[in-house]
């Protein structure tokens, strides 16, 4: 199978979307000539040119292509080409009305903006089907083409009709049976027990609460429907082109798509990744996505996008200072990156996105982000062959998975102030800033390979996964659970007992008597250090070992913290730097040392293959101590004892 090092071959991929079909022919000569004096070595073109290539149903438009990919390829620049079925042209919803997609509401989600299919309906997977064979038989074997991408952040949910015959279908093959989709549903409860299949519709605008796990089919059902329509486009430009290996870029911790499903049918994992300049913590988000994006690749991935500047998508949309970009572009390969790309080259003058920037920003050539992407672009010329291909090791994973999120964000709950995705974020940070390198895994998934596995929340596990935990925990690895892990099995329901009986074994936990979640700003003591969002009434097991006790209020004296050898358990979320600590000593009784000791706060260090990775996320320079003599990759010259980071600074030492 082709793969990202067929198209890098010791070059990091630098680049970003490129949309010249919103400027004037003579502007290309111009892009290509930036292009080239930035490093710029791949651009992903065609993503939003469906009306483009085909303004009116079954016409073809490639002279414009033809000239474009002519031009990259005399220049030395490779393309990804989109199939651009992420935004059907007008007529396609005027011709067909049934290709859009209806809210819950019922209410058609017209065209006027972009995204506007419905994954299930037969007729706009026949256009998208169509346009995808002609350009792949037109391009595929063209010389400039480096790598296939389909659609684009592939997101789109619909409770139309279309939808729901194909939900009923899914559900069929799923259940086979009525009377299990009954069982599975619950639906004895508020009389909702379906007769027919035809009873069943995707979960529309209701009354009151919803069915949990008729919302958990339907989430499920559409990452699969989404996921067909990938693989029917995939499958088309495959066909033309076995040697080119093929993408579709997720968004990070996104919803709507099982990307630990989805990674396996891509030849390379990639991802858009926007994290907010003015978080202090950017940089962990970042390093999170690379380690959760570079789990699902098993190896090197792919920025697709990123911004060089502003987005245009948040209330208040600050841009990078000096020196951002940079920093964390390096960090991405760091963890893994074999590509780094943004959207958008030239930034647009016209449209939704004028105000987000592109790597040509309205400053044009002279502009501070035009200067500062030519300086990555020489960086990362310089680590290409040092760096493309090689691992990025780990012996800690945080355990993640889709299934569960989806169950947990639903109506109906104790607390509607729990988000996965911030306690996701909130273990991962504390693995980070500890320093200890992170991997992520699935429930179900091997994790033979880690000293300590972390599960930060999950309310959901299936039979094989809790059997997945407990084996791990046999043959001798550290397992530590936040609260309401292994609540409910596959279906939602609740597991007797409030907890997985085997789990609560594992803990020493006899009985799980009531869940106490915290309102917001309310924290609870544990002896140490203060406890928030959540709390558990727990009844220890004799032979457990009670690590810390809630103090004070309803549930004083009892554990809040517990342990029986290599099982822990964490019935509320520690305030960061409890975590941090508590995190850091399971670490240190498993064995597992921070990739650097001794670092400040804010300086990341990271092993990629035999290079070192130094940097420096705050706005201060730092002194750092660095046993050894070492190669300075990018600054040049040898580094002996010690380096001063500047701000935002970045050092990639070789031995
Ligand atoms: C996503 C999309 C792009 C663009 C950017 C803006 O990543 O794929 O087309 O809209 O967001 O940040």
């Amino acid at each position: 199978m082709p793969d990202l090092n067929d198209v890098t071959r010791g070059r990091i991929l630098f680049g970003g979307d490129y949309n010249p079909e919103q400027w004037p022919e003579e502007v290309w000569q111009d892009d290509v000539r930036l292009m080239k004096a930035a490093g710029v070595n791949s651009v992903t073109v065609g993503v939003f040119s469906w009306a483009k290539l085909e303004p009116r149903p079954g016409a073809r438009e490639f002279g414009w292509l033809d000239r474009l990919l002519d031009l990259l390829h005399q220049h030395g620049i490779g393309v990804v080409l989109a199939t651009p079925t992420a935004s059907p042209p007008p007529w396609l919803g005027r011709l067909h009305p049934d290709t859009l997609p209806r809210d819950e509401h019922g209410q058609i989600v017209w065209w006027g903006s972009r995204q506007q299919f419905s994954h299930s309906s037969t007729v706009y997977r026949h256009y998208a089907a169509a346009l995808t064979e002609d350009l792949a038989a037109r391009y595929g074997e063209h010389p400039a083409l480096t790598m296939w991408h389909i659609n684009n952040e592939y997101c789109t949910y619909d409770w139309g009709d279309e939808s729901a015959r194909a939900f009923r279908a899914w559900l069929q093959r799923r259940y086979e049976t009525l009377d299990a989709l009954n069982e599975a549903w619950g639906t004895a409860f508020w009389s909702q027990r379906y007769d027919s299949w035809a009873e069943i519709i995707p979960p529309r605008r209701a009354q009151y609460l919803k069915n949990p796990t008729q919302v958990l089919d339907f989430k499920r059902f559409t990452s699969d429907a989404l996921l067909e329509c990938y693989l029917a486009e995939r499958d088309i430009v495959t066909r033309h082109s076995p040697h080119l290996p093929v993408t579709t870029n997720f968004m990070p911790l996104w919803t709507g798509q099982d990307a630990w499903e989805w990674a396996q049918h891509e030849d390379i994992v990639s991802v858009d990744i926007y994290p907010d300049p003015k978080d202090p913590l950017a940089g962990q988000f970042n390093a999170m996505i690379g380690d959760m994006t570079r789990c699902q690749a098993h190896g090197p991935w792919m920025v697709m996008e990123q911004a060089a500047g502003p987005v245009n998508f948040r209330g208040i949309n600050h841009p990078k200072p000096r020196g951002l970009n940079r920093l964390l572009s390096l960090q991405s390969v760091a963890h893994g990156a074999d590509a780094i790309c943004f959207f958008q080259w030239r930034q647009s003058r016209q449209g939704a996105e004028k105000f987000h920037s592109g790597m040509v920003s309205h400053a044009g050539e002279h502009g501070r982000t035009y200067q500062e992407v030519k300086e990555l672009g020489a960086d990362l010329a310089r680590l290409g062959p040092a760096v493309t291909g090689t691992h990025t090791p780990a012996q800690v994973a945080v355990v993640h998975d889709w299934d569960s999120w989806w169950a947990d964000q639903q109506g109906g709950r104790l607390s509607d102030q729990v988000r996965y995705e911030e306690l996701i974020r909130a273990w991962h940070r504390a693995l980070w800033e500890a320093g200890l390198a992170t991997d992520f895994a699935r429930p179900e998934g091997e994790l033979g390979a880690y000293r300590v596995v972390v599960v930060p929340h999950l309310y959901l596990l299936t039979d094989a996964a809790v059997e997945n935990l407990l084996a791990y925990v046999a043959d001798g690895g550290s397992l530590v659970c936040g609260f309401h892990t292994g609540a409910a099995d596959a279906d939602d329901r609740v597991r007797e007992g409030g907890m997985d009986g085997r789990l609560r074994e594992l803990f020493g936990i006899r009985t799980v008597h009531e869940w106490w979640p915290l309102d917001p700003g309310e924290t609870v003591g544990c002896g140490t250090f203060r406890g928030t969002l959540w709390s558990e009434e727990l009844e220890a097991a004799e032979d457990a070992e009670v690590v810390a006790s809630y103090e004070g209020g309803e549930l004083d004296g009892l554990p809040a913290v517990l342990r029986r050898g290599q099982g822990w358990y964490i019935s509320t979320l520690p305030e960061p730097d409890a975590l941090r600590e508590l995190l850091t000593t399971v670490a240190r009784e498993a064995g597992v040392r921070p990739v650097l000791d001794g670092l400040p706060a804010g300086v990341e260090a990271v092993r990629r293959g035999d290079l070192l990775f130094l940097l420096n996320h705050g706005r201060l320079p730092v002194e750092l101590a660095v046993p050894g003599t070492h190669r300075d990759l990018l600054g040049g010259g040898t580094v002996e004892g010690s380096i001063t980071l500047g701000r935002y600074g970045v050092a990639v030492l070789a031995p």
